[in-house]
C-alpha cells in the first residue's frame, strides 16, 4: 500500500512511524512533514489546506497514493478529504460536512442534542447581551467557547466575570456552557461511518507547567492506559457517545468516517462530552499508537473504504506508554525558533526501541542540523511495564536532549503511576 500523510507535527510523526513499521506499506510520503518524519517518509511541500493541491500531489507518479491520511483539523474542515476522494483515491478523514463536528461547537452541540449524547448544558449567543445573560445564568466558573476553529485558543475557563465577558464579546458566535468538574479522558474511535472501533483511552495535560499551572497549550504530554478508570469506561462511552454520534451523522446523510475524538469529563453525574475533534489528538496519539499492535495501514484503509466490520478486534500491548512534550522557549506565548537540538542520536543509540523521539516543530538548517521550528518541538515517547516504568524511560531519554531555553512538564502521568 502506498500512503501519503498530510501534516507535520508529532502526531503525524507517530502515524508515519507506525505506518513505516507495517509490512503492508510499500511507500510512505508526507507533506509537509518535519525533520524526524523525513527519516521514515519522503517529504513534499504542499499547502495542506488546498484540496486540489493535496489531491494532485497524491496522484503524481512518484506518490501514486492508495490512501491519503489527513492529520490536522484545518484541512479536514477545508474539505481536503472530499477533494482526494473526488479523484478516486481513498482518504482517511471526514468530509468537510462531517468535520463540522470539530469546526463548529454549536453544530457539535446540535448533533449531541439530537443524538441524546450527554454534554454540558449550553447557550449559543450572538450578541453581547445574550452572552451576559448566559454568563449570569450559569455563574462561575465560566466556560466561554468561540464557535469556530481557533487552534486551541478559543476556550476560556475562568472565575473572573470580566475575563469571561471580554472573551465572549470578542467572538462573533460564542457557546457559553456549564462547567464540568472531574478528570478528563480522550477516547479516539476509528469509524467508516457505520462501524465504530474505539482505541484505548488516554489523558493529556493541557496546562503549560507542573501541577496544571500556567496557560492552556496544545498539550504538554499524555499517557495510556488509564489505571484509575473503570474497566467498563470505554464500552460505556462507545454506547452513550460514539455510536449515537456516528449514527446521527449517517442519518443526516453526512456520514463521519475517519477518527472521531471524544474529549470527556468524568463527572460525579457520569460521563459528559467536553468537545469532539475530527482527527487524532496530539499528543495522545503518540501514547496510544505506541501500544497498538494491529498494523495501522490496514485499519486506516478499512475505515477509508467502508470495510471496518470485516476487521478482527484490535490487538494492544500490555505495556503502558508515556509521551512528554519538549516546548520551545516562551511557548505558548511567543515561542522562539531556530535553536539547535542536540542529543537525538544519543536517544536513538541508548534508549530505542523502548524510548524514542517524535518530532513536532523541527527542520534541518542550511548546515544540516536539526533546529526548532515551532512551539511544541519534540514528543519524547516511551513504553514500559506500567506507567512508572514508561515514565522513567521517557524522562531518561528526555534528559539526553539539549534545546536552549526549552521547557517540559516533569509530572506527566505521575499521579496515575502512583
Ligand atoms: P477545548 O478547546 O474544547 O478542548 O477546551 C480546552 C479545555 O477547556 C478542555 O480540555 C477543558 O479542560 C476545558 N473545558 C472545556 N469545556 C469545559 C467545561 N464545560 N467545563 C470544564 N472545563 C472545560
Ligand atoms: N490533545 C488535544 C487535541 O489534540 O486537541
Amino acid at each position: 500500500m502506498r500512503i501519503l500523510v498530510i501534516g507535520g507535527g508529532a502526531r503525524e510523526h507517530a502515524l508515519c512511524r507506525s505506518l513505516s513499521l507495517d509490512p503492508e506499506v510499500t511507500a510512505l510520503h508526507c507533506a509537509p512533514g518535519n525533520a524526524g518524519i523525513a527519516e521514515v517518509a519522503t517529504l513534499h511541500a504542499v499547502d495542506a489546506t488546498d484540496g486540489a493541491a493535496v489531491a494532485t500531489l497524491a496522484e503524481t507518479p512518484q506518490v501514486n497514493a492508495d490512501l491519503v491520511v489527513i492529520g490536522p483539523e484545518a484541512p479536514l474542515v477545508a474539505g481536503v478529504a472530499d477533494a482526494v476522494r473526488a479523484r478516486g483515491i481513498a482518504a482517511f478523514g471526514p468530509s468537510a460536512q462531517a468535520a463540522r463536528l470539530e469546526g463548529s461547537k454549536a453544530f457539535a452541540k446540535e448533533v449531541m442534542a439530537a443524538a441524546g449524547v450527554p454534554t454540558a448544558r449550553s447557550h449559543l449567543c450572538t450578541t453581547p447581551q445574550e452572552a451576559d445573560e448566559a454568563l449570569d445564568a450559569f455563574g462561575p466558573p465560566y466556560v466561554v467557547k468561540d464557535d469556530g476553529l481557533a487552534a486551541g485558543k478559543g476556550v476560556v475557563v475562568t472565575d473572573d466575570i470580566e475575563v469571561a465577558r471580554a472573551h465572549a464579546h470578542a467572538c462573533e458566535r460564542v457557546v457559553i456552557e456549564e462547567f464540568l468538574d472531574g478528570p478528563e479522558v480522550s477516547l479516539f474511535a476509528v469509524t467508516d461511518g457505520e462501524t465504530v472501533v474505539p482505541l484505548q483511552p488516554a489523558q493529556d495535560f493541557k496546562r503549560a507547567y507542573d501541577g496544571d499551572e500556567g496557560p492552556n497549550t496544545g498539550g504538554m504530554g499524555a499517557y495510556s492506559p488509564l489505571p484509575w478508570a473503570d474497566p467498563k469506561l470505554v464500552q460505556e462511552i462507545e454506547q452513550t457517545v460514539l455510536r449515537p454520534t456516528v449514527d446521527e451523522l449517517r442519518r443526516r446523510g453526512t456520514p463521519f468516517s475517519g477518527l472521531l475524538y471524544a474529549g470527556l469529563a468524568i463527572t460525579s453525574r457520569g460521563v459528559r462530552v467536553i468537545e469532539f475533534n475530527a482527527r487524532f489528538g496530539d499528543p495522545e496519539t503518540q501514547a496510544v499508537l505506541a501500544r497498538l499492535r494491529t498494523p495501522l495501514a490496514g485499519l486506516l484503509h478499512a475505515a477509508a473504504t467502508g470495510r471496518l466490520a470485516d476487521l478482527p478486534p484490535l490487538n494492544w500491548s500490555e505495556e503502558a506508554a508515556v509521551t512528554v512534550v519538549v516546548a520551545a522557549h516562551d511557548y505558548p506565548a511567543a515561542p522562539r525558533t531556530g535553536d539547535v537540538i542536540e542529543g537525538l542520536d544519543a536517544v536513538a543509540q541508548q534508549d530505542a526501541p523502548e524510548a524514542y523521539v517524535l518530532h513536532a516543530g523541527t527542520k534541518r538548517d542550511s548546515q544540516g542540523r536539526v533546529v526548532s521550528a515551532g512551539g511544541r518541538v519534540l514528543s519524547v515517547t516511551a513504553t514500559g511495564p506500567g506507567l512508572s516504568g514508561a515514565r522513567e524511560r521517557a524522562y531518561q531519554a528526555l534528559g539526553r536532549i539539549r534545546l536552549d531555553g526549552s521547557h517540559h512538564r516533569t509530572d506527566i502521568a505521575a499521579r496515575a503511576a502512583e
